[in-house]
């Protein structure tokens, strides 16, 4: 052997085993990112188990035309851009608009949305649906194995119902409802093929982020989602037809969810059984200033129908979050709601801040596209210090005193744009996907500490 080739032979039995640690390290990583659920079904389990739908395509896709995504079609001058504009008035066009849609999400799925069925990833034989990685990470809320649901806000009894019914006391209305009762939200959302080209690009298949630069400004590698991204979400209350009327007939899913202990949830989880109350749509749309539409259905139990679908009615839709109007704005300089439009024959009759859309599980202080514009991921130290983005859940005041902080929260922000103010300078922006934010900040959480926060409620 020649000394060189000596050399050689030794550096590779030296680097071998370096080499052969980062592997097992990104194997480590890649096993985190893309699990199914925070914990393994127990033995002998036969109900449904959950699996992670992440073979992301890798071409970038065409441009979506009329054909596959007949709702972009739609007038534009629908989604009013500025104040002088009309205030939208629900009619058949907004019907009309969601309904294309609906139908979209709802092909290929099971009509009656049974739990043992649950969500089909595949239509006419191609993969259409996909999840974020690393949303099984975190113990407390991370993604369960029936059906991949991730633990969300809890909700109160007064969102289940109409404000006229909490002005005259619930027990007017159900003397069985405990007007203190908590009701764990469960949820999961899909992107379809054009969102899940942009997951795919943003984390490789090691689980490791992939950052790039896009006018200069640092993002997430696939951002901006292209035309034609369509994202479902759907939510499931642990609240019944008891606790709220219109929840009569709703679909019955099993989750393994916290146990409670009253009120309260514990860190013990349980198969039980959760109902479905919302689905929540968003999609990528020119027509919309901030390039994004977002709209919500509630399940309605008393209205006739055959499937499953017919029993979720239209709430609205919101394509900005109403920087003219308050508390945006002082009150005297507010202005009607006009990037939102609401369907009057909702069954319960509840909206967002100031008459800004919000779903029937979500916080009525907030609007979707508020809350969704605050979609930032941490960038300190290589993306490996999980701190510093704006305070989507709100804050003193939120919805009810001109301030700062809602002049910010009811702003319209525009990827790549920073958070408006500047008060978080080391943020990119993650063009509205708060799930994209939830896997940010779970793998920082592994980076800086190597293991996911343990749970405490
Ligand atoms: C106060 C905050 C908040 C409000 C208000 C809110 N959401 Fe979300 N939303 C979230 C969070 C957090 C997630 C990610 C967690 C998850 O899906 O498990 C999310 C996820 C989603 C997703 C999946 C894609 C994504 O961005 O991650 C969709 C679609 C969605 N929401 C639509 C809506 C719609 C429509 C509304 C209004 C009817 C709404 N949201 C209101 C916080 C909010």
């Amino acid at each position: 052997m020649t000394s060189k080739l000596l050399l050689t032979a030794l550096a590779a039995s030296l680097l071998l085993p370096v080499v052969q640690a980062q592997d097992a390290a990104a194997q480590d990583t890649a096993a985190l990112a893309y699990r199914n659920a925070v914990e393994t079904p127990p033995p002998g389990w036969t109900g449904p188990v959950f699996r992670l739908s992440h073979d992301y395509p890798t071409q970038a896709p065409a441009a979506c035309g009329v054909k596959d995504c007949p709702w972009l079609a739609t007038n534009p001058s629908m989604f009013n851009q500025a104040p002088g504009s009309s205030v939208p008035v629900w009619d058949a066009q907004w019907s009309a608009y969601m309904k294309k849609i609906f139908d979209y999400i709802k092909e290929g799925q099971d009509p009656m949305l049974s739990n043992q069925k649950g969500w089909n990833v595949e239509v006419g034989g191609n993969t259409r649906w996909y999840h974020v990685p690393w949303m099984s990470y975190d113990p407390t809320r991370g993604r369960e194995f029936v059906h991949g649901l991730t633990n969300e806000r809890t909700a109160t009894i007064s969102d289940f119902h109409k404000p006229l019914e909490h002005h005259f006391g619930l027990n007017s209305l159900q003397a069985s409802v405990n007007p203190n009762a908590k009701f764990e939200t469960w949820a999961f959302g899909v992107y379809n093929d054009y969102g899940a080209y942009s997951i795919g690009k943003s984390w490789d298949k090691n689980g490791l982020p992939q950052v790039a630069s896009y006018d200069g400004v640092r993002t997430p590698a696939g951002l901006p989602f292209p035309t034609g991204t369509v994202v479902a979400k759907l939510l499931f209350t642990t609240a019944t037809e008891k606790d709220a009327p219109y929840l009569k007939g709703s679909p019955a899913w099993q989750a393994d969810r916290h146990v409670m202990n009253g009120q309260n949830p514990t860190c013990e989880r349980k198969v039980q059984i959760v109902h479905l109350v919302q689905m929540d749509i968003a999609v990528v749309d020119p027509n919309s200033p901030g390039r994004w539409i977002f709209g919500t259905y509630i399940w309605d139990g008393n209205r006739p129908g055959k499937t499953a679908w017919d029993h979720l009615v239209p709430v609205g839709l919101q394509w900005g979050a109403d920087p003219w109007t308050f508390p945006a704005v002082p009150r005297a300089e507010s202005i009607p709601v006009r990037q939102s439009v609401l369907n009057p024959r909702r069954p319960n009759a509840q909206a967002g801040c100031q008459g800004r859309l919000a779903g029937p599980v979500d916080n009525k202080q907030a609007s979707c596209v508020s809350c969704h514009g605050g979609a930032f991921a941490s960038t300190s130290s290589a993306l490996s210090v999980p701190t510093g983005t704006p305070p989507i859940f709100g804050f003193p005041g939120l919805c009810t005193q001109y301030s700062l902080e809602n002049a910010q929260y009811f702003n319209n922000v525009q990827f790549p744009q920073g958070y408006t103010g500047g008060q978080y300078p080391d943020v990119m922006n993650l063009d509205t996907s708060l799930q994209l934010q939830v896997s940010f900040f779970q793998y920082a959480q592994y980076k800086h500490t190597g293991k996911p926060a343990a749970c405490t409620q």
